[in-house]
């Protein structure tokens, strides 16, 4: 595996595999891997002769009071991983050259970059666009996977490929859980072994919605009403930042489950704002 920081230099790397016909699968991440990006990392080892992984934790996705500078690192665990999963490029870019001092251009998809994360994270998604159109250009890719963890953030990129014409196919990943259902996240290492014991209930409180969703209540409210009676009972160190039932794709609101809704989530617990996401598909 070559650790490779220029970007130009990565560029030149993919456009010869790409001129000898060999197909490149890549997987961006901001690093700290866990079994989430290794799954990743595993479907586009699977698909394409050659494997980029890049970690780089994109400075124009955070806001202003966020986690940048205290984000979880682990650069050596994750070339190891990246290793021994096949990786033939590990992308590890410094901000200064992924960003120009006088860096202008932006990609939006403001359609779908508004309520769910970007209520609480307005310029989080732009941040990711612009970032992943980068990525997509200096690698060109027959294959990009991302998981369905971020789901708002698969449907935001999916869009922007379609869009911009980007030769890529986006492949989604399955959102991958610990054992007691936390879905993982790098940023479940700020957890305190208190905090950590309640986020097991940010997807129980999910699945009490789904049990009663089984049974035959298709009312959105009534569903969000038994969630978050769960997080009340059993989940006291969280704070909601959004519950919401939405189009799988388009992201909008449902307010009675007809066909299929995807319920998603974020909650504050200590100092991790944690995402999932579940479907509800009759
Ligand atoms: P990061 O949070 O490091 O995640 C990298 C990829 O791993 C994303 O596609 C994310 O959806 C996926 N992922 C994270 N946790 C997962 C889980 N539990 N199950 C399945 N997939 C999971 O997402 C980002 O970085 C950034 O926004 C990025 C796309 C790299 C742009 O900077």
């Amino acid at each position: 595996m070559q650790l490779v920081t220029s970007p130009s230099k990565l560029q030149k790397i993919c456009l010869q595999w790409r001129c000898d016909g060999s197909t490149v699968g890549l997987v961006p991440t901001m690093g700290y891997f866990h079994e989430g990006h290794k799954n990743l990392m595993r479907i586009a080892r699977e698909k394409a002769d050659k494997l980029v992984v890049t970690l780089f934790v994109n400075p124009t996705q955070f806001g202003e009071n966020e986690d940048l500078s205290t984000y979880p690192a682990d650069h050596e665990g994750d070339a190891q991983i990246a290793r021994d999963l096949g990786a033939d490029i590990l992308f590890i870019p410094d901000a200064g050259s992924m960003y120009a001092k006088d860096h202008a251009t932006w990609v939006d998809v403001p359609q779908l970059a508004k309520d769910l994360c970007a209520t609480s994270r307005p310029t989080h998604f732009r941040g990711v666009s612009t970032v992943v159109t980068k990525l997509l250009i200096l690698t060109l890719p027959e294959y990009a996977v991302f998981g369905e963890k971020d789901w708002q953030q698969l449907a935001i990129i999916r869009r922007l490929v379609r869009d911009l014409h980007l030769p890529t196919n986006i492949i989604g990943g399955e959102l991958i859980r610990e054992k007691d259902g936390l879905a993982m996240s790098s940023r479940n290492a700020y957890l305190t072994p208190e905090e950590r014991a309640q986020a097991v209930h940010i997807n129980a409180g999910i699945r009490a919605g789904a049990a009663v969703f089984e049974q035959g209540e298709h009312d959105v409210e009534k569903l969000k009403a038994v969630i978050r009676a769960h997080w009340q009972r059993h989940l006291p160190l969280g704070k909601e930042d959004y519950l919401e039932f939405i189009d799988p794709d388009s992201l909008e609101p449902v307010t009675t489950i007809t066909d299929k809704a995807r319920c998603a989530v974020a909650v504050y617990v200590g100092k991790g704002r944690l995402l999932d996401n579940w479907p509800f598909y009759l």
